[in-house]
């Protein structure tokens, strides 16, 4: 079969797309903004380039058309802290995919710890192993509903434990692959 996305609608190209590029790695993006501390998942995001530092991430808009709180407070505040999930925290960064109003904060309804610990940035989710403060690069202009924003990479927390002096890294990321999750513990030898 060959499909023509040319023929299929914005729903089928996501849902073709979402199921064929597996692996997607999670952001679990921590913004903040008018003292609301927001959270959200999205996993139209990768690495751009180490050099710069960079990641991009496609945030879309809600159903009323407005940007997404994240897409909204990154525009305003130039910075996010991205946080990478484990399966400890695969519930608390399924629960604040849910949508509410811009003045509630994620991390209040559905009880997720925060803490700062860089001036400057939005706090880091409390359990996660690894979060990257980010500030805004710029927006790829795509003609589309979703906007592709890039980042920088300024600063990078790791649980002690959880790296050492040689600049090893023992990550329990959860990816997403189409609907589902997986763990990156689960490695193939080759
Ligand atoms: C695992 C996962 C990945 C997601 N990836 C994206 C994405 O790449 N882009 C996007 O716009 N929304 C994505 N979403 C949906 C957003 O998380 C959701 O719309 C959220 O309510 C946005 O919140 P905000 O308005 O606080 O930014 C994803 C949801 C889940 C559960």
């Amino acid at each position: 079969m060959l499909l023509d996305y040319e023929n299929l609608e914005p729903k089928q190209i996501y849902k073709v797309m979402s199921q064929s590029i597996i692996p997607r790695p999670i952001a679990w993006i921590v913004t903040e903004e008018g003292g609301v501390v927001n959270v959200a998942p999205f996993s139209y995001f990768t690495p751009l380039s180490s050099s710069p530092a960079t990641v991009i991430v496609s945030i879309g808009h809600k159903a009323d058309k407005t940007p997404k709180d994240t897409l909204f407070n990154i525009r305003k505040t130039k910075k996010a802290t991205i946080c990478f999930v484990d399966e400890e925290n695969l519930e608390n960064m399924q629960n604040s995919a849910n949508p509410h109003e811009k003045n509630e904060s994620e991390t209040d309804i559905y009880n997720i710890e925060t803490k700062y610990i860089l001036d400057g940035y939005p706090p880091i989710i409390a359990s996660v192993q690894s979060a990257m403060f980010c500030d805004f690069h710029s927006e790829v202009e795509l003609d589309g509903s979703t906007k592709p924003i890039i980042l920088n990479v300024k600063k990078q927390y790791f649980k002690d434990e959880l790296i050492d002096e040689k600049l090893n890294i023992f990550l329990e990321n959860i990816s997403r692959v189409g609907k589902n999750f997986a763990k990156s513990k689960e490695i193939t030898e080759l």
